[in-house]
């Protein structure tokens, strides 16, 4: 999936209703032919933990390896087929705005916007296309969360239908660490919600994995089982 994917994805819960803590629920996921498979649970933020309630599969499910899970996507590989529980947190709801945009690419060069006030794009669509060229999400346009920019490229001229959530939005780095290979968190202010974690500057020997040994949820990280590093997070205040 692509970055505006996620987000979209991310962010089509935004109505939705509650915070953590979660709620918990059961599906099936199999990988048949030893192939990766994957569901997109509906309707969720993210997806705090996934365990095997019963494997149907003569093939391990074993975590990180096997199955796993990123937002709102389970996944299994390697011929593991099981029914797991899981238990997953919504997004609290925060204020949206949409805005209709001119933003255009003359002589095919890339050309950005500044949206004030969009701490976080939802969605960008073609509301009224002006050039010949054609307009493709990600490709001719798309949009910058980090800076609250919007851009066109390859001759793309449209009005768009601009979506996003009201806010500041900010990038820092931050050091998590898993010590004794215990849990650990950092949490940023309530008013903060996390949309991405990358690994900056890796510390331990023990692997960073993003939903595995690290991961965020609203306004707190998260690591385990040995990962150390500084983590550029990105995040929405309002
Ligand atoms: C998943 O996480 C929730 C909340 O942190 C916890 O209550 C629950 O016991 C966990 N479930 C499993 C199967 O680990
Ligand atoms: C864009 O997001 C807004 C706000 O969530 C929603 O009302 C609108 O239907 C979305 N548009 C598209 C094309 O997905
Ligand atoms: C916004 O961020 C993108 C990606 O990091 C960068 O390419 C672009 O130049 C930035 N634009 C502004 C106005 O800061
Ligand atoms: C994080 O901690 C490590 C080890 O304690 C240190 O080397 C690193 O400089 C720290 N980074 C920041 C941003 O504080």
């Amino acid at each position: 999936m692509n970055t505006a994917a996620v987000i979209l994805a991310l962010l089509s819960v935004l109505a939705a209703t509650q915070a953590c803590p979660d709620e918990c629920d059961t599906i099936r996921v199999e990988s048949w032919n030893y192939k990766y498979a994957e569901k997109v649970v509906q309707g969720v933020s993210y997806v705090v933990n996934m365990t095997v309630v019963d494997r149907q599969s003569e093939a391990a499910c074993t975590l990180g390896e096997s199955f796993g899970y990123q937002k709102a996507t389970l996944w299994v590989d390697q011929g593991c087929r099981a029914d797991f529980k899981f238990c997953f947190c919504h997004l609290p709801v925060r204020p949206t705005e949409c805005q209709l945009l001119r933003v255009e690419s003359w002589n095919y060069k890339y050309a950005e916007k500044m949206v004030t006030g969009a701490a976080l794009f939802i969605n960008m669509t073609v509301e009224d296309r002006q050039s010949a060229a054609s307009c493709d999400l990600d490709k001719s346009f798309g949009f910058y969360n980090e800076n609250s920019t919007v851009w066109v490229d390859n001759g793309c001229r449209a009005d768009f239908n601009i979506c996003y959530v009201q806010g500041a939005s900010s990038t820092t780095t931050v050091n998590v660490s898993s010590w004794n290979y215990k849990y650990a968190t950092k949490i940023l202010p309530s008013s903060s919600c996390i949309y991405s974690m990358r690994v900056a500057n890796q510390q331990s020997a023990a692997p960073c994995t993003l939903g595995s040994t690290y991961g965020f949820l609203a306004n707190t990280m998260w690591v385990s089982d040995g990962c150390r590093a500084d983590f550029s997070v990105s995040y929405y205040s309002v």
